[in-house]
């Protein structure tokens, strides 16, 4: 079982026998039982910092989803290692956006008269071949903790921005920190011919939003937080930019898993929160929380843990950790020469966002 005593004395064991040559990394999705071997945690934002932080370490444990390895693989040296415990730590997200969609959609900007003066501004949570596609563009990176940030340097290169994959993550930023409308904001969808929309549509929209969401944070519903204030009276509600637009709006606070974080440390005991994010932090943050009276609800009872997080658990860590101890390489995430140039070019113009 993942909290076997023998499973935690062995992960522990070969962390020590490894040292300063292993740093593991977890995101604040991650389980207890792995995050507890996490030498940092953080959100996609700051652990795409961390992963540069420790130049000396040839092994870095990515305890979190493929394209968050990927990341950290293009921000070190090629001699480091970037290991991810189970290759089947993917993102439902980044899947729905693949290189073979946004070269078609760029063709279809491009006939349209729309690709230029377009900006490709894409979410982490893509693929390294979309993220190297926005550095071809020359486009940016951005996170739920920078994508304010990133889309008003995008809106001073060019008139357009194509954001890509999360939809919502694009139109809360776009409504609610830049002050557009909903109509500013146009959905391509890769599943129809030209996106489902018309060369006018293309060159009027001011914001392309991908079709595509994250389907944990798209299931919290805004009768969700209509109940929770009906149950919990005084109840603040704090929840993820990747939910919907009217769960957002009708929400009271708004933000990346670590202001999430920040936000529950700083407020005073016996105040209340429903927050909507994933389950295993929501959780964590409840029990932690509970001794300073903070009453921590999760928003929906009925959304459940992201499963892509979920599959690393502690028999994998355990696995890298003993193989890397023993010698063997294994689950060894690298971003090829070329697409590496370009991704890198993007992620580097997030990490200089003012
Ligand atoms: P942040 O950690 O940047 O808030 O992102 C959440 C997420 O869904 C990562 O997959
Ligand atoms: Fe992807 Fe959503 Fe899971 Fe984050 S929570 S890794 S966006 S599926």
């Amino acid at each position: 079982s993942p909290s076997d005593p023998d499973l935690v004395a062995r992960a522990r064991a070969a962390k020590e026998k490894l040292g300063d040559r292993v740093f593991v990394l977890g995101h604040h999705y991650q389980r207890d039982e792995v995050i507890q071997f996490a030498d940092v945690t953080g959100d996609s934002f700051k652990l795409a910092r961390q992963a540069a932080a420790r130049p000396d370490a040839e092994y870095i444990v990515f305890c979190g989803v493929h394209f968050m390895a990927e990341s950290a693989d293009i921000l070190t040296s090629d001699a480091q290692q970037v290991v991810l415990p189970d290759l089947a730590a993917g993102c439902s997200m980044a899947d729905m956006a693949t290189a073979e969609q946004v070269a078609e959609c760029w063709d279809v900007l491009t006939e349209a008269g729309a690709a230029e003066g377009t900006v490709p501004v894409s979410y982490m949570n893509s693929s390294a071949d979309i993220k190297a596609f926005t550095g071809r563009h020359g486009g940016t990176i951005c996170t739920s903790s920078n994508a304010k940030r990133a889309l008003e340097w995008a809106f001073g290169e060019g008139r357009r921005v194509l954001f890509l994959p999360d939809q919502h993550l694009g139109r809360n930023t776009a409504v609610r920190d830049l002050g557009m409308t909903l109509e500013d904001c146009v959905v391509y969808n890769p599943h129809k011919p030209h996106g489902g929309l018309t060369p006018r549509q293309l060159r009027d929209a001011r914001m392309i939003l991908w079709r595509g969401h994250c389907s944990v944070h798209g299931r919290f519903s805004l009768d969700s937080v209509n109940e929770v204030r009906e149950r919990i009276p005084g109840v603040t509600v704090l929840v993820h930019p990747e939910c919907k637009h009217e769960v957002v709006s009708a929400a009271d606070q708004v933000g990346s898993t670590e202001y999430i974080i920040k936000t529950l440390e700083a407020a005073p005991p016996g105040s209340k929160w429903a927050v909507g994010t994933e389950l295993n932090l929501v959780k964590r943050l409840a029990g932690r929380f509970a001794a300073d009276g903070k009453e921590i609800v999760f928003l929906d009872r009925t959304v459940c843990f992201c499963s892509t997080m979920n599959r690393i658990d502690l028999p994998h860590l355990v696995w890298a950790l003993e193989s890397l101890a023993g010698g063997t390489v294994v689950n060894r995430i690298q971003v090829d020469a070329e697409t590496e140039r370009y991704a890198k070019l993007a992620l580097e113009r997030m990490l200089a966002l003012p």
